[in-house]
């Protein structure tokens, strides 16, 4: 068989493949074999292995969360951090007893670590018993790099970027029955000093705005509730493309979807957020009231060393819109603690930032060098121990700050999405349109349904009834 979809950007000729992959993989094993995906990182990674779950189905394979009874084995990895990388390692290094125990098994490792040559030089020469290693760009490819494999292929590697379209009409399986990904882009222009992302996703592609609402409607009809809109800068969604549509029309028109749902995205660059999003989540009753809006740092001269183009008093100026326009939105936002250069006193301005803004919730990160970003080769005199003591200065004021956040929510009533049952018997826990959870009194037919809750009390947890 020959493959010349290598370049190609549909999923035909792979739906072709997983239909063969299908009958060899029963002769191969005699029996319905079990895929078995791990997934590190972010949203995004979860949303891709949910595709990797769809192909596999396709191809046969029942999914397994038990790694020592799969057929087939893959890591969907993250390199954004080296805490994330190390753990990786320590995970793939398993395989070897498993495929002593069962030779037949066949393993894979993929995604943003993946892609680095370097990382795929040493899974070659250090973890023979890894099969198949592939990039973020080309995992449409799974039914072909299995066929290949089972059919005598030796090891395979294939990491091209070449920045293509983004691939339509890939199966998916999604994990949540009412909560779900629905993926709008891929890839970074940043270029942040710190990210190794742009280098490992590539270039900005945004998905076609038809086929975006294709999948909205769909998800809509098969029941989902709460659809999160993925990419790494939604909010530079169209640029460059003819259609026209930017980030904010297109949360119109899925808003325009019918049905009852809730619509949310992430991640959003502060330099692309603009007054017509802000004006959108308003005026658009679907959408969420929540905005993650990271801003790294709090000092001007360390955003400007980390490439991000805008500074300190521009982003608490769209803050101050944010809240002006939605009055109940919920912020959050991802923090870097230790950016090289960085001083006591310019971290003190992020504890500033933190304490004037009053987030609902912190993403916070100790600065991980990554090899090929501009700021791996900075100067970054402060030790790991004094960043550690600065961090945890960090997490002690945001402590203090959602303490009395949470103040405000009690004796409200919110509307609650009933998403998870069962922490105790009897109770239902749920999301508010922001970032809050409830927990409340409820049987388990609920699940998946709106209800009114009235927070009564906090107790680590917001308890509430059912109104
Ligand atoms: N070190 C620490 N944190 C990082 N992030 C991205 N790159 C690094 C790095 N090298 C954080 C940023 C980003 C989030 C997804 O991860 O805060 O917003
Ligand atoms: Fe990890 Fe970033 Fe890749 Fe997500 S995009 S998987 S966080 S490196």
């Amino acid at each position: 068989m020959s493959f010349k979809g290598q370049n190609c950007n549909n999923f035909d000729e792979q739906a072709v493949i997983a239909d063969r992959v299908k009958a060899i993989a029963f002769e191969r094993y005699g029996y319905i074999p079990k895929a078995c995906v791990i997934t590190f990182g972010c949203q995004q990674n979860v949303s891709d292995s949910e595709h990797l779950k769809g192909m596999l189905i396709s191809m046969g394979y029942t999914l397994t969360e038990e790694i020592n009874e799969a057929d087939f084995i893959i890591f969907n990895t993250c390199a954004v951090r080296e805490h994330a990388e190390d753990r990786v390692y320590g995970n793939i290094g398993k395989v070897k007893q498993i495929k002593k125990d069962r030779p037949k098994t066949i393993a894979a490792v993929c995604g943003c670590m993946a892609q680095q040559e370097k990382v795929a030089e040493k899974i070659k020469k250090s973890y023979p018993y890894i099969d198949i290693v592939f990039g973020t760009q080309v995992s449409f490819r799974l039914p072909e790099f299995i066929y290949r494999r089972m059919n005598g292929s030796p090891r395979i590697f294939e990491l091209s970027l070449e920045n293509g379209d983004i691939v339509e009409d890939v199966p998916v399986s999604r994990d949540g029955k009412f909560k779900g990904w629905l993926s709008i882009m891929n890839g970074c222009n940043n270029f942040c000093t710190y990210c190794i992302v742009p280098y490992v996703r590539g270039r900005e592609r945004s998905r076609d705005p038809e086929k975006i609402l294709e999948e909205a409607r769909a998800m809509v009809k098969a029941g989902y509730k709460d659809i999160t809109l993925l990419g790494q800068n939604v909010n530079s969604y169209g640029k460059g493309c003819e259609h026209g549509v930017n980030f904010a029309k297109l949360l119109r028109m899925i808003n325009d979807i019918e049905g009852d749902f809730r619509i949310r995205f992430m991640t959003s660059h502060p330099k692309d957020c603009t007054i017509e999003l802000l004006d959108t989540i308003r005026d658009c009753p679907k959408i969420s009231l929540h905005l993650h809006l990271p801003f790294q740092s709090g000092s001007s001269r360390i955003l400007k060393l980390m490439n991000r183009y805008y500074n300190r008093e521009q982003y608490l100026e769209l803050i101050k819109a944010a809240k002006e326009r939605i009055p109940d939105v919920a912020l959050t936002s991802d923090i870097i603690v230790g950016f090289p250069g960085e001083t006591y006193e310019d971290f003190k301005e992020t504890l500033s930032l933190v304490e004037e803004v009053e987030f609902s919730s912190l993403f916070t990160f100790i600065y991980s060098p990554r090899n090929g970003t501009p700021a791996a080769s900075m100067p970054d005199p402060v030790t790991r121990e004094e960043k550690g003591k600065w961090f945890d200065e960090l997490l002690r004021l945001q402590e203090k700050i959602a303490a009395k956040n949470t103040q405000k929510f009690i004796g409200k009533t919110y509307r609650v999405l009933c998403d998870s049952y069962g922490s105790e018997e009897g109770f239902m826990s749920g999301h508010t349109s922001g970032t809050a959870v409830i927990e409340f009194e409820a049987d388990e037919s609920m699940l998946g349904k709106f209800v009114d809750v009235k927070v009564n009390s906090y107790n680590n947890v917001f308890k509430g009834t059912i109104i």
